[in-house]
C-alpha cells in the first residue's frame, strides 16, 4: 500500500525514519510530502495514495475526492477538527487519532508559556510566582492531566471542569473538581484551555465566561484559536487592563490583540506538539495504526464511525 505522510508543519527528522521503518518493515510504500505550499500540491500527492498520515493539515471533501484509492487517513495527534469526518465516513474512509501521543509535549510548553507571562514577558520588571497560585483547568483529557501533573510540582492549587469527566474521576487525580465552567473560572487565577474545537465549543469562551476571572487572571489557550470569541475577548482586553491572554494558537484577529502589549503574547507558530518526542510517538503510533488496519482490519482509534 502507499502511505503519504503528508505534513505543512514537518515531523522531526527522527521521527519520519520510524514512520518509514514501521510502514517500509510490513511491506509498506512509504511517500513524503512536507512543507506544502498549497492544497493542489496535496491534491497531487494523495491522488494514489491508500493512507494518509497528517498533522493538522486539512483534509478536505476535495482532498478525499482526489484521494481515489484512500482508506485510511490517521491524524498524528488529537485534534480532528481540521479532517471532515463526517464526509470521509460517506466516502468510506477511515478516519483515526493518535489520543495521548503527544499530549506531555502540550502540557510542557503551558508552564513554558505560563513563566513567561507572570515574570512580564521577561522585561526586567519583578513578576509573580506561580507556587501558590490556583489554576483551573479546562477538559481534563490527556493533556489536561499532564497539566494537573506538572502544576502540583510547581506547588500550584490545581482544580478542572470536564463535562464528560465526573468529578469523583477528578478528585481520584488529586485535582479538585469544579462545580461548573463558571466555577473554574470564578475561582482560578489562571485558567487553561484544552477543549476540542467542536460544533459545541466554537467560540464559547466568550466575554462572560473570561470576565469571571479573579483580578490580574490569566487566559492560556494551547487548545484551539475557534474556541474562542475574539471580538468578546478583544472587547474584554479593553475593559480590563488586569487581565492577560497567552496563546500557542494566533487569533484571527492577531493584530488587534497586539495592541495589548504586556498582556498578550501568541508563539509565531503553534508549537504545543513540536517536540521529538512527541512527534515519535503520534508518528510511529499513527504508523502502527495503519498497519494494523491493513493487516487486521483494527479501527480502534476511529473517530467517524
Ligand atoms: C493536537 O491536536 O494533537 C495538537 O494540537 C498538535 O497539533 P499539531 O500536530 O498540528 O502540532
Amino acid at each position: 500500500m502507499k502511505v503519504l505522510i503528508a505534513t505543512v508543519k514537518p515531523f522531526a527528522p527522527a521521527a519520519v525514519e520510524g514512520i518509514k521503518k514501521e510502514l517500509e518493515g510490513a511491506g509498506h510504500q512509504v511517500v513524503l510530502l512536507e512543507k506544502y505550499g498549497s492544497e493542489a500540491e496535496l491534491l497531487s500527492a494523495v491522488s494514489d495514495a491508500d493512507a494518509m498520515i497528517v498533522r493538522s493539515d486539512k483534509v478536505t471533501k476535495d482532498v478525499l475526492n482526489a484521494a481515489k484509492n484512500l482508506k485510511i487517513v490517521v491524524r498524528a495527534g488529537a485534534g480532528y477538527d481540521s479532517i471532515d469526518t463526517a464526509y470521509a465516513k460517506e466516502k468510506g474512509v477511515v478516519v483515526e487519532n493518535t489520543p495521548g501521543q503527544n499530549s506531555n509535549a502540550v502540557a510542557e510548553l503551558v508552564f513554558g508559556l505560563l513563566v513567561y507571562a507572570v515574570r512580564n514577558f521577561y522585561n526586567g520588571k519583578a513578576g509573580t510566582e506561580l507556587k501558590g497560585k490556583r489554576l483551573g483547568i479546562l477538559a481534563f483529557g490527556n493533556v489536561g492531566r499532564n497539566v494537573a501533573r506538572i502544576a502540583k510540582g510547581f506547588g500550584m492549587e490545581v482544580s478542572a471542569f470536564d463535562e464528560f469527566v465526573p468529578a469523583d474521576k477528578i478528585e481520584a487525580q488529586g485535582v479538585h473538581a469544579a462545580k461548573s465552567r463558571d466555577d473554574l473560572f470564578e475561582t482560578n487565577d489562571i485558567v487553561s484551555l484544552h477543549i476540542p474545537a467542536t460544533a459545541e465549543t466554537r467560540q464559547s469562551i466568550n466575554y462572560d465566561v473570561v470576565n469571571k476571572l479573579p483580578k490580574n487572571g490569566i487566559l492560556i489557550n494551547t487548545a484551539r484559536k475557534e474556541v474562542i470569541d475574539e471580538p468578546g475577548l478583544l472587547k474584554l482586553l479593553a475593559e480590563r487592563t488586569d487581565l492577560k491572554y497567552i496563546t500557542d494558537i494566533k487569533p484571527d484577529a492577531d493584530a488587534d490583540f497586539q495592541k495589548f502589549e504586556g498582556r498578550y503574547f501568541s508563539t509565531p507558530k503553534k508549537m504545543g506538539a513540536q517536540t521529538a518526542e512527541a512527534n515519535i510517538n503520534a508518528g510511529i503510533a499513527a504508523a502502527r495504526q495503519i498497519n494494523a488496519f491493513f493487516k487486521d482490519g483494527d479501527t480502534k482509534f476511529q473517530v467517524n464511525k
